[in-house]
Order: structure tokens, then C-alpha cells, then sequence
């Protein structure tokens, strides 16, 4: 019987570049941190058609996933009829931006009391090259999101980067992830990206004030709010394709998610519940934060909260990483793939 190959697009169309300038192919988790090359060390095509991206297309055509462990998006995959996998890649369509950590908040599960900003993310002799060394990646691209690790309306170098994208590269759209406090009308003026934002996510982990000041540490709950509303302005008027509203669930908000889907409706969002991502080390606060564990002492009351009327009738409500919550115990990716490609 003759081998069936697998295509991922993720290798030839996205680059995530990340925290000290290393570029991935996908998802870091999932790829557990295999890095194409760094932008601040290596050329362009040094690092997208180098070694190390060569040999990841390779395993993945010859559908070897050890370099894939952790995958949750098998949906994307798709056989190929190629007897020979291309190696060589044209420059990526998407490029997700995490470079700067510098954020006005502090939440509880990404900025503990004692957290400390590392200073050395971008070398300080590279502040002022950030659009050069992009430029290349960018030649091509559809999409920018930013900022993946950081807040990217109260980052100086965020802010400078996106306006010098926006201005140089007129064709690119933005995907924007942002806490919400700072997203303004005047600040979305000022950055070039009315009617440039393909997508705004804000995170907002609360619906009401109390709750949100236990979470976000420094926040602004009235400011979220009016700006979700002028947001929800642009996206009535068809100036932003998509809009949604990101909540990590943790045992201080899960009894306001019936809430949050009534109030992302309102306002003509999405919602996306986001399971908390424990792997940082932090255990005695993830323990206490993490209900979606079946070992939580108050996890019964969690799966009560999801399993009530709103919850069972919404079918626009979007659950992420949150595998052990919603039943499906963690299957070995080469079985799962088997699986896909046996249906
Ligand atoms: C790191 S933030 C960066 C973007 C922006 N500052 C924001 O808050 O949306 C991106 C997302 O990661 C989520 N996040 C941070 N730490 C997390 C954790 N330990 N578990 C799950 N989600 C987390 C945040 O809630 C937010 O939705
Ligand atoms: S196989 Fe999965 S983890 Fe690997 S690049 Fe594709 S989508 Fe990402
Ligand atoms: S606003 Fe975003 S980057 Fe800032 S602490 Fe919260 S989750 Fe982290």
C-alpha cells in the first residue's frame, strides 16, 4: 500500500517570533519550544529555509510528529499527493508578534506579586532596527498579531512597531490581543489601525468589578468596558471582522461564565473560555486557581456552572485547552492522527 503524506501549512505560513527574537512555526507549547533560528543572531533566510526548518517540514510530510507533541489543531492538517516535501518556503503569511513583555497590569496567573520584566527580550542595540530586521519577514504577510506576551497599547516598542508596520506595509491587516484598558478610539487613531484590524481579542475575566480587581492586578474594569463598547461600535459598522472576548477560567470568576456569554452577545462578540495553562512555576497558586482539575476541591461546582442552561444551549461559546474538563482525555498525537486519517 502506497504511504500517505502529510501537509501542515503551519511551517510555510506562519511564524510566531517570540521573546528574545526566536521564531517558531507554530505554537511553542505544542512544538515544545523547537525554534527555527533567532532574529537578533541569524539572516532571514538563514532561519525560515535553514537547517532546522528544513528538517521540521521534512518529519512532518514523513509524518513523523516528534517534533509536534503537543498539536490541538489536527483539524488543519491534510493529505498530500506530493511524493517529495518542499523544503523550501516562501516568506510567511502570518506572523504572530511576542517580542515585549512590558505590561500596565498585573494578573494573578501571568504576573505574580514578584514578577519581574525581563529587560533583556530585545537588545538595546536592537530597539531601533526592530522594522529592518522584520522587514523581510514581513514582505509577504497578510496578518501581524501582537502582542502574545505583553500589553501591546502600553509598550512603547509595541506601539512604535505596529505604527511602523502599519505605515510601511499598507496591506497588512492586524490581529490584536490586548487587556482592553488602553484600546481607545484615540489610541486606535493615533496607531493607523482603524479599519486595519482584522481581528481585536481583549481579555476580560470578569463581569463584574470586584471580581475583575481580584484578578487584574492595577486594571481599570470601567475603562474595559467602554472600550469594549466602542469596539463593538466598530464591529456593528463591519470596521473589524472579528471580534472576541478571552476569560481564564480559575476558581475566583468560573460562577460569572454564564454571565460573560450573555454580556460577549451584547456586545456582538465571541467568547472564548481559556482553560489556565499551569505549566509555569508557580504550583501552590496554579493549585489553588486551577478548577478545571478533577482533583479540585471544587470542581463538581465547575462542571455544574458549565452544564446549566446557558451554557447547554450556547453554541457559540469556544473552549480551549481545557481537555480533561470537557472529556477527552489526552490521546498520544500519532493515535489521534491515525484516527483522522482512518475516518
Ligand atoms: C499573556 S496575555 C497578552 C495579551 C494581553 N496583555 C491580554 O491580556 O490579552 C494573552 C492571554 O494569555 C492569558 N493568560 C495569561 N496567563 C495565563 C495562564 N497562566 N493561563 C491561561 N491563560 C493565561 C491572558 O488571560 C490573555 O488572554
Ligand atoms: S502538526 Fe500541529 S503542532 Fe505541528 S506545526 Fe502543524 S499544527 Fe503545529
Ligand atoms: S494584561 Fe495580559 S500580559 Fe498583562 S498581566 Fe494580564 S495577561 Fe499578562
Amino acid at each position: 500500500m502506497e504511504t500517505k503524506h502529510i501537509y501542515c501549512p503551519n511551517p510555510y505560513i506562519l511564524a510566531e517570533i517570540m521573546p528574545f527574537g526566536n521564531v517558531y512555526p507554530c505554537s511553542c507549547g505544542w512544538i515544545k519550544n523547537y525554534s527555527f533560528g533567532n532574529i537578533f543572531e541569524q539572516s532571514y533566510e538563514e532561519i525560515w529555509n535553514g537547517e532546522k526548518a528544513k528538517t521540521f517540514r521534512q518529519k512532518l510530510f514523513d509524518n513523523d510528529f516528534a517534533l509536534c507533541p503537543g498539536c490541538q489543531n489536527l483539524e488543519i492538517l491534510q493529505e498530500t499527493e506530493e511524493s517529495e516535501a518542499k523544503l523550501i518556503s516562501q516568506p510567511p503569511e502570518r506572523i504572530l508578534l511576542g517580542l515585549d513583555e512590558f505590561c500596565d497590569v498585573k494578573c494573578i496567573f501571568c504576573r505574580p506579586e514578584d514578577y519581574k520584566i525581563n529587560p533583556n527580550l530585545i537588545p538595546k542595540d536592537k530597539e531601533d532596527k526592530l522594522l529592518d530586521i522584520l522587514s523581510p519577514w514581513l514582505i509577504n504577510a497578510k496578518y501581524v498579531k501582537t502582542n502574545a506576551v505583553g500589553e501591546v497599547f502600553a509598550s512603547k516598542i509595541s506601539r512604535n512597531l505596529i505604527k511602523n508596520i502599519a505605515d510601511k506595509f499598507p496591506n497588512i491587516k492586524f490581529e490584536i490581543i490586548t487587556n482592553g484598558i488602553q484600546s481607545t478610539k484615540e489610541n486606535l487613531e493615533n496607531l493607523n489601525l482603524v479599519n486595519r484590524i482584522s481581528m481585536i481579542t481583549v481579555s476580560l475575566h470578569a463581569c463584574n468589578e470586584r471580581t475583575y480587581n481580584k484578578i487584574v492586578k492595577g486594571g481599570n474594569f470601567n475603562k474595559v468596558i467602554e472600550n469594549l463598547y466602542y469596539l463593538s461600535e466598530l464591529k456593528k459598522s463591519g470596521r473589524i471582522d472579528r471580534f472576541e472576548l478571552h476569560f481564564t477560567v480559575t476558581l475566583i470568576n468560573y460562577k460569572e461564565m454564564p454571565d460573560m456569554i450573555n454580556f460577549a452577545r451584547k456586545i456582538g462578540a465571541n467568547i472564548r473560555f481559556l482553560g489556565l495553562d499551569c505549566s509555569r512555576e508557580l504550583e501552590q497558586l496554579y493549585k489553588k486557581l486551577n478548577i478545571q482539575d478533577p482533583n479540585h476541591p471544587d470542581y463538581n461546582k465547575l462542571v455544574k456552572v458549565v452544564h446549566s442552561k446557558t451554557f447547554m444551549e450556547a453554541n457559540d461559546v469556544v473552549i480551549q485547552g481545557w481537555e480533561y474538563f470537557t472529556g477527552l482525555k489526552p490521546v498520544p498525537i500519532i493515535k489521534r492522527i491515525k484516527n483522522l486519517f482512518s475516518r
